[in-house]
């Protein structure tokens, strides 16, 4: 059971948080007012009326709309062909075509309404993940809509997309749109939430006789007032600690060395130029900088994911310049992909089988002819308590898992293994609150034990949290390498491309 007796009211012109951890059942209560899934019972009231929402169709109609956690769009569509699909603009009678004109003017103008610029004649698999976001939301606001869902809208923008975003959102509830916005990101609820619901295992959490009920509160809706570490105690159910703990790091022998790297981007514009850097055992380099300045490269190049221009990548002095990827993974190397769709999971592949994907043809899951089901169930039965993922059994595939719960797989099976070194690029995106703290942990442990860590992350916090060192990277090169100690502003200035005279000079 997904929600269980779940009440939630959403008034005209607020924006209503939506909080819980992964697999709480969010995306599912959604979706049924989205009229993707059916309730097995209870009411949804629309202006006071009972309604039914057989299809997203009924819902559009009473002026619902809805951003998906994962995308929806078609990649080979252009931008105003994905905003067309399903309320196309015909000519000339049933068996007309499409008119493009009216279609682009629409996008163009709902685009200009709300401030969110987007270009109607490009592809979408060319698009950068927050153009697509933006392309999502356009979609929804060309509808005419008084409720506006947004299922983590947020998890794939950098932190000023984020603040756009949330103006847009603010506006939007200020001409009295309903806006229902779900994160994981408390500081996003605590900037822009009006009320704020959180579920639990399918159920609404009410604080009764909690510091957090808010005296004028509607049934169970918690007011943004509501500390950050008592709104994470509300989604879990336990204390979290919201910092990394750490001992000072003892660094080791050069496990990961970069020099002189070259790469270039799918457009074949040059996304890393002349990056050197040294990861050691022990020790957990993390990379801070603005989303699309060569991380995303630099990390697909040591992985045999993309191949490089020019320059060296070594694992304990072996070249890995030229291996494939398998190669890469098979030489010691944990790799947590940006984009756990693309590169993380198979959607259609059991929990069990995800867990094995990068050991499935060794003792003991299996060898070059067959594979040993007995023994990968049982390693995905641990696996699934150690990491707690929340899902029916290890035997359900993985696209019915929730968005944060199919992230733990991909970070369970990477960090199962001995590594020499582990590489995490947005370890926690989509993840919730307990969850985050648990996968650090595991983070700074895989540390201690002696390997070397290097951390992606468009959140700084999460950059300062676990880092020993951090290199800031900016247009594709490494600007500065700081301590984390340094003040977040000086780092958001390197960030921005502002560097001291010293670090010009090194350019
Ligand atoms: N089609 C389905 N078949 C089986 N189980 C499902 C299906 N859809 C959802 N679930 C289960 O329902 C529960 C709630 O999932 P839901 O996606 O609503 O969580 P969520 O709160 O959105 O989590 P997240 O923050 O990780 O996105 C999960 O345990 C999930 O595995
Ligand atoms: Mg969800």
């Amino acid at each position: 059971m997904a929600n269980d007796h779940i009440d939630i009211t959403v008034e005209p012109g607020e924006v209503h948080a939506l909080l819980g951890e992964n697999g709480a059942g969010k995306s599912t209560l959604m979706n049924q007012l989205y009229g993707l899934l059916q309730p097995d019972e209870g009411e949804i009231l629309v202006d006071g009326e009972p309604k039914v929402f057989r299809s997203p169709r009924d819902a559009i109609a009473a002026g619902i709309g809805m951003v998906h956690q994962h995308f929806m769009l078609v990649p080979v569509f252009t931008v105003a062909e994905n905003i067309a699909l399903g309320a196309e603009e015909v000519r000339g009678g049933p068996l007309g075509w499409l008119d493009r004109r009216r279609n682009k003017r629409d996008v163009l103008e709902t685009s200009q309404r709300y401030g969110l610029p987007v270009d109607p004649d490009a592809l979408v698999e060319n698009l950068p993940v927050g153009a697509q976001q933006r392309v999502e939301i356009v979609k929804a606001l060309t509808r005419d809509v008084d409720l506006l869902i947004l299922d983590e809208p947020t998890a794939v923008l950098t932190p000023q997309e984020t603040d756009e975003l949330l103006a847009v959102m603010r506006s939007l509830a200020d001409t009295g749109k309903s806006i229902v916005f779900i994160t994981h990101k408390l500081r996003e609820v605590k900037a822009i939430a009006d009320r704020i619901t959180v579920i639990r295992r399918g159920r609404t959490v009410v604080p009764s006789n909690h510091p957090a009920a808010a005296p004028n509160r509607t049934k169970g809706s918690v007011s943004p007032d509501t500390p950050t570490d008592e709104l994470a105690a509300l989604m879990v159910g336990r204390d979290v600690s919201l910092e990394v703990e750490k001992t000072p790091a003892e660094p080791g022998r050069e496990v990961l060395k970069v020099s002189g790297l070259i790469v270039d981007d799918d457009r074949g514009v040059r996304a890393v130029d002349h990056v050197d850097l040294v990861v050691r055992s022990g020790e957990v380099l993390g990379i801070a900088g603005v989303q699309g300045n060569g991380q995303t490269e630099l990390v697909e190049a040591i992985m045999g994911l993309r191949e490089a221009r020019a320059g060296a990548i070594e694992l304990e002095e072996k070249s890995l310049t030229g291996r494939t990827t398998k190669q890469v993974l098979r030489a010691g190397v944990g790799y947590v992909p940006e984009d756990r769709s693309l590169d993380g999971v198979v959607k259609d592949f059991t929990v069990a089988e995800n867990l094995v994907l990068d050991l499935y043809d060794r003792a003991p899951f299996g060898n070059s002819f067959a594979l040993n089901p007995k023994a990968i169930a049982e390693s995905a039965r641990e696996r699934v308590s150690q990491f707690d993922i929340r899902t029916p059994s290890s035997q359900s595939t993985v696209g019915t898992l929730s968005g944060g719960n199919q992230q733990k797989v991909v970070v369970a099976r990477e960090m199962s293994r001995p590594l020499k070194l582990l590489i995490a690029a947005q370890p926690t995106r989509g993840v919730d609150v307990g969850s985050i703290e648990f996968i650090h942990n595991q983070i700074i442990h895989e540390r201690d034990v002696g390997t070397a860590v290097l951390v992606v992350s468009s959140e700084l916090d999460e950059v300062v949290g676990l880092a020993d060192r951090i290199a800031v990277m900016y247009r594709g090169r490494i600007l500065a390498i700081v301590s984390p100690d340094m003040p977040r502003e000086e780092i958001g200035l390197l960030m921005a491309g502002v560097v001291t005279q010293e670090a010009e000079d090194t350019e």
